[in-house]
């Protein structure tokens, strides 16, 4: 599993959730590079799915300590709920541990915000790997595609559990605070 050399990363313009929300919604030229990607403590890597990827994805997760995995399809054909499913994940979030999410198939995006708060997109597709810690703000939504599968990894039993980004609350979070703590660090 390599890291990304490059990333196709860029910062996007804000639109109210709904049909949007799917679209490019490239803000402007300005770069957004790896090293502003892992200056917000994310990192991408690049799984070549013709070779053994799963003991890779497997190795990866465990070194990072997140061994359990789900898979989910995120289509509006065999996902129940599929437009309040995605709502939720478009809502800015944070979790108390890294999200670790594969991409087995189909496309998508991850929206995280930079050090500066800005929000920039990260599409991604089959084999990509993408890891955000914990207490960084982001949200997730399929592309015009509306079609991925994604494998996700957890440091307990499966279960998905987050904190929708407010003024005070989140921003007292342990995990929040450390995450800032870090980032000014860099
Ligand atoms: C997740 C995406 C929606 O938490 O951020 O799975
Ligand atoms: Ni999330």
């Amino acid at each position: 599993m390599e890291k990304c050399s490059s990333i196709a990363a860029y910062f996007m313009e804000e639109v109210a959730p709904g049909a949007l929300q799917k679209k490019p919604l490239r803000l402007n030229d300005l770069p957004f590079t790896i090293k502003d990607l892992e200056e917000s403590g994310c990192f991408a890597y690049k799984v070549d799915m013709s070779g053994d990827w799963e003991k890779a994805v497997e190795k990866y997760s465990e070194d990072v300590g997140m061994k359990n995995r789900d898979v989910v399809k995120i289509n509006p054909v065999t996902m129940p709920n599929f437009d309040e499913k995605l709502a939720i994940f478009f809502e800015e979030h944070l979790h108390t541990d890294p999200e670790v999410r594969f991409i087995m198939e189909g496309s998508g995006y991850f929206d995280i915000r930079d050090v500066q708060d800005r929000w920039v997109r990260i599409p991604v597709a089959k084999g990509d790997l993408l890891f955000l810690p914990a207490g960084i703000y982001h949200r997730f939504t399929t592309d015009e595609k509306d079609s991925i599968v994604a494998m996700r990894f957890f440091k307990d039993a499966p279960r998905w559990e987050a904190h929708n980004r407010s003024k005070q609350e989140t921003e007292e979070m342990v995990e929040r605070k450390e995450y800032v703590k870090g980032i000014k660090a860099n």
